[in-house]
């Protein structure tokens, strides 16, 4: 029997009519929220997304004040577009796109971002308080991923993860929340790489398995058990080509599966935009 289908729209969709009305009150209290973006490059994927996170801003209310540098910028410039940004008293949460042309030091950049502006969790300062368990902005995609699993009524608690990939975006900050003391999350969870040759057998016996290389395919029926809960969240692009991790016929072996196109990808927008909205009322709370 093909697996359950979990598509990300109806969870993105949910976790904006929860924000909504939080950014309406914000804008009526004289707080437009602002999220700011820097681009480095004239990579069209990143492109692409910079344009799609500025039309939803735009549709639900945000100001989107944007900085587009040069291919050939240095890191002194992405510095001042940061340090400008943090300066903004319009700007509630920012960003610098990922991937930066190979000049730039991308975690040099994101060390610069003020920490309550850091709409993508991945500053230290965040990243440490996801792993002691404090509040603060979370990595968008695995808070994307739990807010799924949840939507879909999957349990979470006490239940066998397996996360193939251990990278800094995912995989890593995926098992730093998994594991937290709280009811969609408290999973015992194993992470696996290149360092672990049989990780098969670890994703074999999970009940959650979820897919972090960004290796085409890599994911394949074998290496998952029947009805097991499949997310794929690595993905790599060939030009405007989309490559899961996740074979597609893994379909036919799991019991629920987020589907090739529009998996994770349309949380992990909700989740960016739910941190800006965060970090706006924490502001819009200090005036
Ligand atoms: N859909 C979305 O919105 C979204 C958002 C963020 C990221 N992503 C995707 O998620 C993926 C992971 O991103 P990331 O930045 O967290 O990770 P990353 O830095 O790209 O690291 C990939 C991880 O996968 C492991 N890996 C690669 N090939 C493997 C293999 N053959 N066998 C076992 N493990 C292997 C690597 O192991 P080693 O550590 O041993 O090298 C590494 O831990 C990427 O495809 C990225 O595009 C998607």
């Amino acid at each position: 029997m093909a697996a359950e289908l979990m598509p990300g729209a109806p969870v993105a969709e949910a976790v904006f009519a929860d924000l909504e009305p939080r950014i309406t009150k914000l804008i009526e209290s004289g707080h437009r929220p602002g999220l700011a973006t820097v681009l480095v490059g004239d990579d069209d994927a990143s492109a692409g997304y910079i344009r799609m996170k500025q039309k939803r801003a735009e549709e639900i209310g945000f100001s989107s004040p944007h900085v587009h540098l040069p291919n050939d910028a240095t890191q002194a410039d992405v510095v001042a577009a940061v340090r400008s940004f943090n300066d903004d008293p319009a700007v509630d949460a920012m960003l610098v796109q990922h991937p930066t042309p190979p000049q730039i030091d991308y975690w040099g950049a994101v060390l610069e971002v003020d920490p309550d502006k850091d709409v993508d969790g991945l500053h230290p300062l965040n990243m440490g308080r996801l792993a002691i368990g404090e509040p603060g902005p979370v990595p968008c995609t695995p808070a994307g991923i739990e807010a799924l699993l949840a939507f879909y009524d999957v349990p979470v608690a006490g239940r066998d993860v397996v996360i193939l990939g251990r990278g800094t975006t995912l995989g890593r900050p995926l098992a730093l929340l998994l594991s937290q003391k709280r009811p969609s999350a408290n999973a015992a969870v194993t992470v696996v790489h290149t360092g672990v040759p049989d990780w098969a057998d670890h994703t074999r016996r999970a009940e959650i398995v979820v897919a972090a290389a960004g290796v085409p395919g890599i994911l394949q029926p074998e290496h998952i058990r029947p009805g097991a809960v499949v997310v794929g969240g690595g993905v790599r692009y060939e030009g405007r080509r989309l490559l899961p991790d996740v074979d597609e016929a893994c379909e036919a072996v799991a019991g629920k599966i987020t589907p090739r196109v529009g998996g994770v990808g349309p949380t992990t927008i909700a989740m960016l935009f739910r941190n800006a909205v965060e970090a706006a009322e924490r502001r819009a709370a200090r005036r």
